[in-house]
């Protein structure tokens, strides 16, 4: 079956919805390092280029079906925002391949741009234009009428705790929390066809966290939206999403639902009752940490994990 979107009434996206909304396909990601100030020594040319390069991204496959609330957790730098941004066509991966509705990233980037709609922290907008006249703006170029989106944006910045008279005062003067706020109801203004929150969360008081993931939820529920989301709150990645996906070190190291994670480690730790998700993340996210000469010191990896563990408990006594 086919379906219309209207995100641009005039030039409608045809989407397959047999195909898989996300399908990331052995997708690296690599940075250069800015080059040090001071050489301690000479290296070998090999070992040169290696350090200078950071794989933010490597080697990521995972395929998300449409509608499904997928969460991505890692430790800072762990390459979560360079993957959104590549799946947004903000950066093009040195490797491998996304599709978004069988749309490519890179080849057909317009295309993608209308399926999808990322939200981060670093949102731009006009600071001195207040939430009201930025979502305007906003709505203009997804060719919303004004007359339409003024009452949504006043429905949406009200339902996520902003004061009406903070609606049409700047933006400049108000707290970062409210300014995310603005940010959010960017996204939750146009329904877009793929979602990609990268923190959306972050630094918002509980009663707003809750109030994000009901309008998450809604998305999926009322617009079939699919939704990529990245946090730092464990309890978040467990309540609103189907999946979850570990990085570390730019390499998903762990993928399934919470259920599944926790079950998996409790396993591994030998232990009866589940681990928290907290444990599941530490667990996945210390990986890359033990080296193969510990594997070898212990006898088997997860031998080696739980020294590994032992020591860090001794360490923090
Ligand atoms: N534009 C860039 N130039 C060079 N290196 C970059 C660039 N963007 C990211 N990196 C590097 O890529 C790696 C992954 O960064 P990224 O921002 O994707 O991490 P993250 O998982 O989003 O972290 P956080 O939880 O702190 O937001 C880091 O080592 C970072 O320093
Ligand atoms: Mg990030």
């Amino acid at each position: 079956m086919a379906i219309n979107v209207d995100i641009q009434p005039a030039v409608p996206v045809v989407i397959d919805d047999t195909k898989d909304a996300v399908v990331i396909d052995g997708l690296t990601k690599l940075f250069k390092k800015p080059r040090p100030l001071i050489r301690w020594r000479k290296k070998n040319a090999e070992q040169k280029a290696e350090k200078r390069e950071v794989r933010a991204v490597d080697n990521v496959t995972i395929t998300i079906k449409r509608q499904e609330i997928v969460g991505i957790l890692g430790s800072n730098g762990s390459g979560k925002s360079t993957l959104i941004r590549i799946l947004s066509t903000l950066l093009i991966p040195d490797s491998g391949r996304v599709t978004i509705f069988g749309y490519d990233v890179v080849k057909d980037e317009r295309t993608v741009q209308r399926l999808i709609n990322r939200v981060s922290v670093e949102a731009s907008f006009f600071k001195k234009l207040s939430p009201m006249e930025n979502l305007i703006y906003a709505a203009r170029l997804y060719n919303m009428p004004g007359d339409e989106a003024r009452p949504k944006i006043r429905s949406i910045l009200g339902r996520l705790g902003i004061k009406p008279d903070r609606i049409g005062a700047p933006l400049e003067n108000m707290s970062r929390g409210m300014q995310q706020k603005v940010a959010i109801a960017r996204a939750f203004l146009t329904a877009p066809i793929v979602l990609l929150l990268d923190e959306p969360t972050t630094g918002l008081d509980p009663r707003s966290k809750i109030d994000v993931q009901t309008f998450v939820r809604e998305l999926r529920d009322e617009h079939d939206a699919t939704i990529l989301i990245t946090t730092h709150d464990m309890d978040e990645a467990e309540a609103l999403c189907d999946r979850v996906a570990i990085i570390d070190q730019g390499r998903i190291v762990a993928l399934g639902d919470a259920l599944e994670l926790k079950r998996a480690v409790a396993d591994i730790m030998g232990r009866s009752e589940l681990v928290t998700m907290h444990e599941v993340f530490m667990h996945y996210t210390a990986a890359h940490l033990i080296t193969e000469a510990d594997i070898e010191r212990y006898g088997s990896w997860e031998k080696a994990f739980e020294a590994f563990e032992a020591q860090r408990e001794d360490d923090e006594e």
